[in-house]
């Protein structure tokens, strides 16, 4: 069987705020139709750029930008709903904008860590104040004039990284950082396709990356968003543990490197995926992925495999619990911080349809086996946590019922659906 998956969550995110930001036309494709770029989006809109709606069948959408200098004060507070990136991203933006702008988000949003981002963008130049809770959404900005900044990313982070650059755009202002390890770079790669070369080297172990010379204006984008890996992880993952009807190919996948972090680990778990290369799209390589069942084994999954599987932790600790021995995954603290605190999610499901699990402050321990998983869990309002459960449940022999599974809209509209159209039910 063959499939695709909606656009790419990062990219629609980016391609949103960036076509805001440049002058003329940008033509978007493929975007994602889901709650997170909806929230991103709205938020936009009310800094006074026309974005349409978002399509939900992918097809072309024309934004008439408003230029780096035209964005304006907002009558009401940003709603970014459960959207870290689409916070995180206009943080920065809102940070080179003379005017004041208040965010607030969801629960989950407003639990999570902001002083990451305000706290560099305070030393920019730009001022917050938490309305609430420290270094929590509600959070008012007031951005103005920033000055040329360099900074140490103490954990890498996308978010963090392009919320910098954005900063240096938007106020014009030369920005270098360096991560401890290489974050997704679809930030770097569509700004300097719109005028803003950033740079990026390794240095030893660091990550570093410069905006040297920001552009005046951002050119227009004419993009075509790749699906997202991410959501093919999950089919993936189906596939492989023989929960699909024999074969899977996912086609149209983003395969940028930053973010295929998750394939290799399958390849150690025994995994053996075909992958084809496909036409690039949008400055990012593009393919298709085909899995079969196959019988998995334990693997240690450690730092060096995390940031370029990060969202991909709870569908290989899912598969985890499906294969031979145990898999042990540490220097992954940063799933505490997520939608929700995903290490401790999947400890208690994990426990609760009946596998054998051990939490690590930055980890878990998960012992496969071949007994019938059942049971209820909760999705914790987590797209990513639903989904894994989802596959888990899908596989034959098991009987999992996900609490609030309509939380994958966040990411993955459809999601269900498609699992019973390919699942083996
Ligand atoms: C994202 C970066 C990652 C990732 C998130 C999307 C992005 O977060 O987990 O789903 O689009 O930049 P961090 O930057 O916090 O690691």
């Amino acid at each position: 069987m063959i499939v695709t998956v909606p656009g790419d969550k990062s990219i629609t995110q980016r391609a949103v705020i960036f076509a805001a930001l440049a002058e003329g036309k940008s033509r978007l494709r493929g975007l994602l139709p889901g709650a997170d770029p909806a929230s991103t989006a709205g938020a936009v809109r009310a800094l006074g750029a026309a974005i349409p709606e978002l399509p939900s069948d992918g097809r072309e959408i024309v934004v008439q930008g408003l230029g780096l200098g035209g964005l304006r004060a907002p009558s009401q507070p940003l709603d970014l709903g459960n959207s870290g990136t689409g916070t995180r991203l206009l943080m920065g933006v809102l940070a080179g904008q003379p005017f004041k702008a208040t965010m607030v988000g969801d629960a989950s949003l407003s639990s999570r860590p902001m002083g990451r981002v305000t706290r560099p963008l305070s030393e920019m130049g730009a001022r917050f104040r938490s309305l609430e809770v420290a270094d929590r959404l509600p959070l008012e900005i007031e951005g103005g004039s920033l000055h040329a900044y360099g900074y140490d990313l103490p954990v890498a982070s996308a978010q963090v990284k392009s919320a910098l650059l954005l900063a240096g755009v938007a106020g014009r202002v030369p920005v270098t950082l360096s991560e401890p390890g290489r974050s997704r770079d679809h930030t770097e790669r569509m700004l300097s396709a719109l005028g803003a070369r950033v740079d990026g080297a390794a240095d030893g172990a660091l990550w570093r990356v410069r905006l040297e010379n920001p552009p005046e204006r951002l050119w227009p984008l004419d993009l075509s968003v790749p699906g997202d890996l991410s959501s093919a992880a999950f089919l993936i993952v189906l596939a492989l543990l023989g929960g699909a009807k024999g074969e899977l190919t996912v086609r149209g996948i983003g395969l940028n490197p930053t973010r295929t972090g998750v394939l290799p680990v399958l390849g150690r778990m025994g995994a053996r995926l075909k992958i084809e290369p496909e036409a690039d799209q949008g400055g990012e390589p593009v393919g298709a992925i085909t899995a079969g069942p196959t019988a998995l084994r334990a693997a240690a999954i450690d730092e060096n495999d995390v940031v370029g599987a990060i969202d991909e932790i709870p569908i290989l600790a899912a598969a985890a619990a499906r294969a031979s021995g145990t898999t042990r995954i540490t220097g992954a603290g940063e799933l505490r911080v997520k939608e929700t605190d995903r290490i401790k999610a999947l400890v208690q499901n994990l426990r609760a349809v009946g596998v054998a699990v051990e939490e690590l402050t930055d980890g878990l321990e998960v012992e496969g086996s071949d007994r019938p998983l059942r049971g209820e869990v909760d999705s914790f309002d987590d797209h990513r946590i639903a989904m894994a459960f989802g596959v888990l449940g899908a596989l034959p022999g098991n009987a999992i019922q996900v609490r609030g599974p309509e939380c994958v809209t966040v990411s993955f509209p459809g999601f269900w659906d498609l699992l019973g159209k390919i699942g083996r039910g």
